[in-house]
C-alpha cells in the first residue's frame, strides 16, 4: 500500500507549520511538525545543565522523550508526560539550542525511530521539518520543499512570538533566522535541502492558504 504522507521541508519560519495543518485538515490526516521533537530534547538540556557533549545523558533524554513524547494533532499542543511544554518549546533560546542539538549525527539517528512512528501509527500524516523528505520519509510519494524571502520569514516570526506572548524584535529575530540558517543549511548530516524529487514553492507573495491549495492539487494529481 502506498505510504500516506506529504513531507513539507523549510527553512524557519517560511510558513510550513500553517500550510501543513491547513492541507492535514483538508485530508482528515493528522499533523506532526518534527522541530517540536528537538525543540523538546532542547528544552530539556537547558532545565538540566548537562552538556552536549554528555552523551550518556543525552541517550537518558532521548528514552525519556520516546516513552513521553505526544503531539495533539488538532490543538497543536506539545506534552512530555503530563506536562504540556507548547509555549516553552518557542522560546528563541530553545530555537537555537535545537539547532546546535540538531548537528549531532548521534542525536538525529535516535530521534528519527520517534518521528517515524509518531507518524506511521497514523492514516496519513502531514510532517514538517528539515529532512522529511530526504532522510525520515524518503519513500513520500509527495514532498514539499517550502521558502520564503528572509524578511518575509522575520516579519511572520515576529508575529507568531508576540502572539504567544513573548517579546523582541526584527533585528533580534532576524540575527536568530541568519544564524539558523548557516547552522540548518551547512550540517554534515541532514543538511536542509531539498529532495530530488521534491516540488519547490515559494510563499513570499502567496498566503499560506493558497500555497495549501496548491500542495492539495498536487495531492490529488498524485493520486
Ligand atoms: O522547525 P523548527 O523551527 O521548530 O525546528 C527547530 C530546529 O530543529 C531547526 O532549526 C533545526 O535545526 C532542527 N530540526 C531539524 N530537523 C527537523 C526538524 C527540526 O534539524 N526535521
Amino acid at each position: 500500500e502506498k505510504l500516506k504522507v506529504i513531507t513539507i521541508d523549510g527553512p524557519a519560519g517560511s510558513g510550513k507549520s500553517t500550510v501543513a495543518k491547513i492541507v492535514a485538515q483538508n485530508l482528515g490526516w493528522i499533523y506532526v511538525t518534527t522541530g517540536a521533537i528537538y525543540r523538546t530534547l532542547a528544552l530539556l538540556f537547558h532545565e538540566s545543565n548537562i552538556k552536549v557533549t554528555d552523551l550518556e545523558n543525552t541517550e537518558r533524554f532521548i528514552s525519556f522523550i520516546t516513552e513521553r513524547y505526544r503531539q495533539e494533532s488538532n490543538s497543536g499542543q506539545v506534552f512530555i508526560g503530563e506536562r504540556d511544554i507548547t509555549n516553552e518549546i518557542k522560546a528563541p533560546f530553545v530555537s537555537e539550542l535545537a539547532s546546535i542539538l540538531a548537528q549531532e549525527d548521534f542525536v538525529r539517528k535516535r530521534l528519527l525511530p520517534i518521528q517515524r512512528k509518531v507518524v506511521l501509527n497514523n492514516n496519513g500524516a502531514v510532517v514538517d521539518g528539515r529532512d522529511m523528505g530526504t532522510v525520515v520519509f524518503p519513500d513520500a510519494p509527495l514532498k514539499i520543499f517550502l521558502t520564503a524571502s528572509v524578511k518575509e520569514r522575520a516579519e511572520r516570526r515576529l508575529k507568531e512570538l508576540n502572539q504567544s506572548g513573548q517579546k523582541t524584535d526584527i533585528k533580534e529575530i532576524l540575527r536568530e533566522i541568519h544564524e539558523r540558517d548557516e547552522r540548518d543549511l551547512n550540517r554534515t548530516f541532514s543538511p536542509l535541502k531539498p529532495a530530488l524529487d521534491a516540488i519547490s514553492l515559494d510563499s513570499t507573495k502567496s498566503s499560506q492558504e493558497e500555497i495549501a491549495k496548491k500542495i492539495l492539487q498536487f495531492a490529488v494529481q498524485k493520486d
